[in-house]
């Protein structure tokens, strides 16, 4: 077993990197489905949803920082191409979505599928002891939790 500069298993390490690199790329496609929803809503929702959805691609914007410099403190590289956030999208890709509930919808399964890999980087980190990576993890799905929660009280529907 041999470690890194951050006292982590350099095998263990490049494997989070990595799911991180899926993380971000799915973070980038999620950001620019909340950019376009914040930009083609229409309806008599508009100001609200305008403001909310700003509110989340602000949000999102930090948290892309925040992984792809974690990437950079793991000793890996971010992904930064279109092409390498296509290849590995598991997000849906809103397109010209103006409609209120579909816009409400698509962030309620982009964060479905964010969590998902989020929980599956927790696990791994956890087994890692990599704590800068799973403290990363446990707050943003905390986060996303009560987002998914508000979307679908709005959508007047359950969990
Ligand atoms: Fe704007």
């Amino acid at each position: 077993m041999t470690f890194n500069s951050i006292g982590l298993d350099t095998k263990q390490t490049k494997a989070i990197a990595e799911d991180l690199n899926v993380l971000l790329a799915n973070f980038q496609i999620y950001y620019q489905n909340l950019r376009g929803i914040h930009w083609n809503i229409k309806g008599k929702r508009f100001f609200d949803l305008h403001v909310k959805f700003e509110e989340l691609y602000t949000d999102a914007n930090v948290k892309v920082d925040e992984i792809a410099e974690r990437i950079l403190t793991l000793g890996a590289t971010p992904l930064h191409t279109f092409e390498d956030y296509t290849k590995s999208a598991k997000v849906p890709v809103g397109k010209n979505i103006s409609q209120d509930e579909k816009a409400v919808r698509l962030i309620v399964d982009s964060l479905k599928e964010l969590l998902q890999i989020e929980r599956e980087i927790l696990d791994a980190s956890g087994e890692a002891n990599d704590e800068g990576t799973n403290s990363m993890m446990s707050d943003f799905i905390t986060e996303q939790e009560k987002t998914v929660w508000m979307m679908k009280a709005w959508l007047d529907e359950s969990i």
